[in-house]
């Protein structure tokens, strides 16, 4: 099914906004993204690269980066721009971000800052970035149009936003988890909004690139890659980093009886076993890189 081309009426957008700031600023969602952030960024490394990449940064450059949860790929890139260039990282809410710091902290960075910031509405002034990013998150901003414009409007004529989401929910990133769960949940949740926000909405090919068009960035790319997502502990602890991490399916994983989950647990371990290479899990992941500029 194709996107639709208007905007989600102001209610809906309410409620999405509702929905996922509390799936995302929650004490659970931060709590879990805290004990696991290491092995989560070996696992999409991959993203990393193709974001910084397509920012095409260089030394000196003042980068943006959206909704940086616990730093990736906002730290690397400080480390691409520096000594003389500076990152903004910013997030929905404090909790993510303060990990963030920590950890920026650790490394010595110190051309980085962290400010709370909905990319929907954001508190810069016009042209004031030469780049923007947003690594696994413009599929959670309620009013996309409305995020996008902002990211255009920040950014100085000629300056470049690069995007990475999840690409189609047919991947073994999905059907070996989340895929289980809805298998085993009494009652199966709709299907998602077709134009609010869900994760794999940019699976869609050429969903991200008419968003950036019709926001009004020139020299629009969209390409779908396939990277290798390398978990480096066991396959019992990739299943329980996924029922902890998985903000969005954390409602579902609620809704199973104590028996229904252990049944989905071993399923899920038997699916994820098919990608052991004796030392770690490889998962291909299937990912979208959208980029643009401002005209
Ligand atoms: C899957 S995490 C990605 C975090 C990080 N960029 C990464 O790749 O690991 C999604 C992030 O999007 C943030 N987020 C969701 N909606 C947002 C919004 N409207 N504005 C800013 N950040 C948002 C969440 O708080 C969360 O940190």
């Amino acid at each position: 099914m194709s996107s639709p081309s208007t905007s989600p009426d102001a209610a809906k957008i309410q409620m999405f906004r509702k929905r996922l700031h509390e799936e995302w600023t929650g004490d659970r969602t931060v709590a879990a993204w805290r004990k696991w952030h290491a092995q989560i960024a070996a696992f999409t490394r991959g993203a990393t690269e193709a974001i910084l990449e397509a920012a095409h940064l260089r030394p000196g450059m003042r980068v943006l980066d959206l909704a940086c949860g616990v730093g990736d790929p906002a730290l690397s890139i400080a480390s691409e721009v520096s000594p003389s260039g500076h990152v903004t990282a910013t997030d929905l809410g404090p909790g993510m971000m303060s990990l963030a710091e920590e950890l920026a902290r650790k490394k010595g960075l110190t051309n980085i800052e962290f400010r709370e910031a909905n990319a929907e509405s954001l508190p810069f002034a016009d042209a004031s970035f030469d780049v923007l990013t947003c690594r696994f998150g413009i599929m959670f901003f309620p009013d996309l149009s409305k995020a996008l414009r902002e990211g255009l409007r920040v950014l100085k004529p000629g300056g470049r936003a690069a995007f990475v989401a999840w690409g189609k929910k047919e991947q073994p990133f999905f059907t070996t988890t989340a895929g289980i769960i809805l298998k085993h949940v009494p009652v199966p949740p709709p299907p998602p909004d077709p134009d609010g926000p869900s994760l794999f909405m940019f699976g869609e090919r050429d969903r991200l690139r008419r968003a950036l068009e019709t926001a009004g960035f020139g020299n629009v790319h969209e390409e779908d890659r396939i990277i290798a997502g390398r978990w480096p502990s066991s396959v019992e602890q990739y299943w329980e980093q996924f029922t902890e991490v998985a903000a969005p399916f954390r409602p579902l994983l609620d809704q199973l009886t104590a028996e229904q989950r252990s049944q989905a647990r071993a399923e899920s371990l038997e699916e994820v076993k098919k990608f052991w290479n004796g030392q770690e899990v490889n998962l291909p992941l299937e990912i979208v890189i959208g980029s643009g500029m401002r005209p």
